[in-house]
């Protein structure tokens, strides 16, 4: 939490947010009219049946749509900056390093030829978070952040080497590496069994206190 937010605008504000995608049927209205409001340190819980726009909301919020998808009304504004409009590389650098994604599926989100401990290497040099030199070290204690236990040898492995609860957990190491001020997951545990479900929220919980 390096910047705060300016005095009196909530860290994150959706205004009217409306997000639609062009299919072969013509255009899909996602997200009508969305609006919310998130202060720093606190947290926000969106729920709503299968296809509501969930998903489609949070990613519009950290600029992600899929290509058939875009923002046709509406502002998002993070930290004082509106997002919506904003040129993706200027987005790219806030995507990561001050908001970071849990992805609802681990599987299809982590890259199954790439090691674990390589593809949360990539997060830090990418934002400038480690150099050559100590980002294996970054690594291992990101991941302990994690409880990922025995880190050193889990970041060697690949992805379908470790069982769900680990996958997950390693996505959760990425999008906290950086530090991000805000920590977007969906559906982070929907995957997982209900005693790993716990352990993960409590895991979220506390790494984001
Ligand atoms: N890439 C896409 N192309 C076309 N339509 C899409 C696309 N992605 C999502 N949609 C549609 O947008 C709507 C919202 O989907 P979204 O995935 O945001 O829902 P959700 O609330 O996250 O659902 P779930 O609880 O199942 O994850 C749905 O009608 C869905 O079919
Ligand atoms: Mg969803």
């Amino acid at each position: 939490m390096s910047t705060e937010p300016v005095q009196g605008e909530p860290l994150l504000k959706i205004t009217d947010l409306q997000v639609a995608f062009s299919t072969m049927h013509g255009s899909v209205q996602a997200v009508d009219n969305a609006s919310m409001e998130l202060a720093a340190g606190s947290t926000l819980a969106i729920v709503g049946e299968s296809g509501s726009g969930k998903s489609t909301t949070a990613m519009a919020a950290i600029g992600l749509l899929p290509g058939n998808g875009k923002v046709t009304g509406g502002s998002i504004r993070f930290d004082g900056q509106e997002l919506v409009g904003m040129p993706e590389s200027k987005l790219r650098r806030i995507r990561g390093e001050q908001i970071g994604l849990v992805p609802q599926d681990p599987m299809s989100n982590l890259n199954p030829v790439s090691k674990i401990g390589t593809q949360i290497a990539e997060t830090l040099l990418t934002h400038r978070q480690a150099t050559k030199k100590d980002v294996d070290q970054k690594v291992v204690a990101v991941m302990e952040q994690a409880g990922i236990p025995e880190a050193a040898r889990r970041a060697k492995q690949y992805p379908h080497e470790l069982s769900g609860g680990l996958r997950q957990r390693a996505l959760i190491a990425i999008a906290l590496a950086c530090r991000p001020q805000l920590l977007i997951a969906d559906e982070p545990t929907s995957a997982l069994d209900v005693t790993v479900q716990q352990v993960i929220l409590d895991q979220i919980g506390e790494m984001t206190q």
